[in-house]
């Protein structure tokens, strides 16, 4: 079809790593390209796609194989073993999504894939398609794995500090987990070196972050790759409210208890509750999950604390009825909408990079206790570049105890308070709602890649 009779301007296939802290991004990416007159096609794994829940709004759905489409990742022997797969029958998989869409009269004219994901590029070259790459974590987290990547950083550390280019000076303790502690997991560790594996052939690189955020860093970066800052990914709603009816990430892969949430938060008073949540993913050993919990009890707060299911037995035996006074435990919720409501003091969270962007862009002050990957470096970022949170620090054990929760919640969450968290969080806000409005920075890499794409 010749693209003037078209519809729209141009055809994107959007492809997410399968979980719900990649397909959040990547989603409301989407929208922002259909906003701009692009079409776009969702495509999560047959697998994830059984089990993701609500509306993808304007954007259509359509699935590939990750080689485990009766059980995803859960299924595969080993990390290493899902990615190799993955690789081999997503390519498959990929390139037959790309033919069907040729001749079902609507073809593909770029594929923006997860950085998890290189093997995409070769996919989209193969068909003489535009290849960009969607980095769902910081340009500061990036910077470090590409200066692993290419030797710059040799690991095992040898030095206490280390100095990145781009980059504010870092202990080693600030850096991803999965750098400091080399060898922990070498196949997650390998995933998150090879986003650079075939950085030199992509023809876009799009990062979850925004320009003021990060700019000594993108400016780095931006001289190495085709860099543009995309975010913060959060729907309409809550930033520039110029999407229409855009107010939530749209598909969950587990079911929010909304209606309880939104009550129980509405009997609080203003800045009286803690928000407590550990993202989609992470598995918390059963002591760090007893310490959370009585650490949000001695901190006398009210607190509303997300444990999913999976999770739910390593809570302290009888803790939801003895703490129900205070508290609520739930097994998911719209973290949106909680962050956003008046009575949210405070949010306890593990320093996911969306988590952290969200709270960010609604003014909320954070007490991160980091768990891994890149969540110490966006631990450090909230602290010590933001300044709208405080670090909650581990032990030689790596357990983040009651006593220092209760200590950080305090300081947050007290009247005195911390005025400076509460002034840095402000002025981020608006910084990340300027970001994504008409002529922000953000929004101007999205009408430059769009615009470029129809003239392709
Ligand atoms: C992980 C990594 O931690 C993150 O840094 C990386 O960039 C993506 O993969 P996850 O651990 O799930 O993600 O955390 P986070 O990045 O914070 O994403 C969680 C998402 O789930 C957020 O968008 C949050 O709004 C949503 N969420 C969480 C809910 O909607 N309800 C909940 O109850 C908890």
């Amino acid at each position: 079809m010749e693209k003037e009779k078209r519809t729209h301007k141009s055809h994107c296939i959007v492809l997410p790593y399968p979980s719900q802290g990649h397909i959040n991004p990547m989603l409301q990416f989407s929208k922002r390209l259909v906003h701009n007159g692009a079409k776009v096609t969702l495509v999560p794994t047959c697998f994830i796609s059984k089990s993701l829940l609500g509306d993808s709004g304007p954007i259509t759905i359509e699935t590939i194989s990750d080689g485990y489409d009766e059980g995803g990742f859960a299924q595969a022997e080993s990390g290493g073993a899902y990615m190799e797969r993955f690789r081999v029958v997503g390519s498959e998989t990929l390139g037959s999504l790309i033919e069907k869409l040729k001749s079902s009269g609507c073809p593909v004219d770029c594929v923006v894939y997860d950085a998890f994901l290189p093997w995409a590029l070769d996919v989209a070259k193969k068909f003489g398609l535009v290849g960009a790459v969607f980095f769902t974590q910081s340009c500061t987290v990036n910077n470090i794995y590409y200066h692993v990547h290419q030797g710059m950083l040799t690991l095992p550390l040898s030095e206490p500090e280390v100095v990145v280019p781009g980059l504010f000076p870092l202990q080693a303790c600030d850096l991803p987990s999965l750098v400091y502690l080399y060898g922990s997991y070498p196949d997650f560790f390998n995933m998150l070196v090879n986003q650079f594996s075939n950085i030199e052939k992509v023809d876009w690189v799009f990062c979850n972050t925004f320009y003021k955020l990060e700019e000594k860093v993108v400016d780095w970066m931006a001289k190495i790759c085709p860099l543009r800052t995309i975010g913060p990914t959060l729907p309409s709603a809550y930033l520039d409210k110029r999407l229409g009816d855009d107010k939530d990430y749209g598909l969950n892969m587990l079911k929010p208890v909304t209606g309880a949430c939104m009550e129980w938060l509405d009997s609080k008073p203003n800045g009286s509750v803690v928000y407590a949540s550990y993202g989609s993913f992470a598995k918390l050993e059963p002591e760090q999950m007893e310490e959370l919990a009585w650490g949000l009890r001695r901190s006398n707060a009210y607190f509303l604390m997300v444990v999913r299911e999976s999770e739910q037995a390593k809570l302290p035996q009888k803790f939801k009825e003895e703490t129900a006074e205070k508290g609520l435990v739930v097994s998911w919720c719209p973290q949106l909408e909680v962050l956003a409501h008046r009575a949210i003091g405070c949010f306890l969270t593990h320093g996911g990079w969306n988590s952290t962007l969200e709270a960010l862009s609604l003014g909320v002050p954070m007490v991160v206790a980091p768990l891994w990957i890149d969540q110490p470096t966006n631990a450090k970022f909230v602290e010590d570049v933001c300044g709208v949170g405080l670090r909650a620090r581990a032990d030689d054990k790596g357990i983040v105890r009651r006593e220092v929760l209760e200590d950080c919640i305090g300081k947050v969450m007290g009247s005195d308070g911390l005025k400076e968290i509460k002034n840095n969080a402000l002025k981020w806000k608006n910084l990340a709602r300027e970001a994504v409005d008409e002529g922000g920075s953000s929004d101007k890499c999205i009408d430059e890649f769009v615009a470029k794409l129809t003239a392709w």
